[in-house]
């Protein structure tokens, strides 16, 4: 396995709409892993192809925080939003693609998800609280949006403006 380089926002990679996964070959499989790895070294909760460059509609998340309980690490090819909750829940989410900065956003408070695991077998369950918005999050990726797209214009701006500023001190060395 290997780690892989998080992209930073601003980013074209990071806007686009990523393509359905046709063939679920070995080397997503490997990529799912290093994405996987990468994650936990963040260390984060969730991580989208995009933010590594590669956009395919492809998603690991594991949001179990409690060092004593058993992580519970998901990968999901082609994840899809089946069934959303009317009731809403407010989380102050953060993006590794967008490092150090956070906002409230709202989103439905339940929702069920249908994807591929590893194997390609479909899969189906329902998500609640922090792992609710967190594959909410991911999916948004799939789809160029980020959670700064739900803050005002303003404090969108100033967050960019930060990144900018980050990534030209990355490039500096
Ligand atoms: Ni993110």
């Amino acid at each position: 396995m290997a780690l892989k380089s998080i992209l930073i926002h601003p980013d074209p990679r990071l806007k686009k709409t990523c393509a359905p996964v046709a063939d679920l070959n070995d080397e997503l499989r490997t990529l799912a892993d290093d994405m996987l790895q990468t994650m936990y070294d963040a260390p984060g909760i969730g991580l989208a192809a995009p933010q590594v460059g590669v956009t395919h509609r492809l998603i690991v998340l594991d949001c179990v925080k409690e060092a004593d309980l058993a992580p519970r690490p998901l990968v999901m090819f082609n994840p899809e939003v089946i069934a959303s909750s009317d009731e809403k829940n407010v989380y102050e989410e953060g993006c590794l693609s967008i490092p150090d900065q956070y906002g409230e956003v709202e989103r439905p408070a339940e929702v069920t998800v249908r994807w591929l695991d590893q194997h390609g077998n479909e899969q189906q369950d329902g998500f609640s609280g922090l792992w609710a918005t967190c594959v909410q999050h991911e999916i948004d990726h799939l789809d160029g949006v980020l959670f700064i797209d739900y803050l005002k214009p303003l404090r969108r701006q100033m967050i960019t403006r930060k990144m900018q500023k980050l990534k030209r001190e990355r490039a500096r060395g």
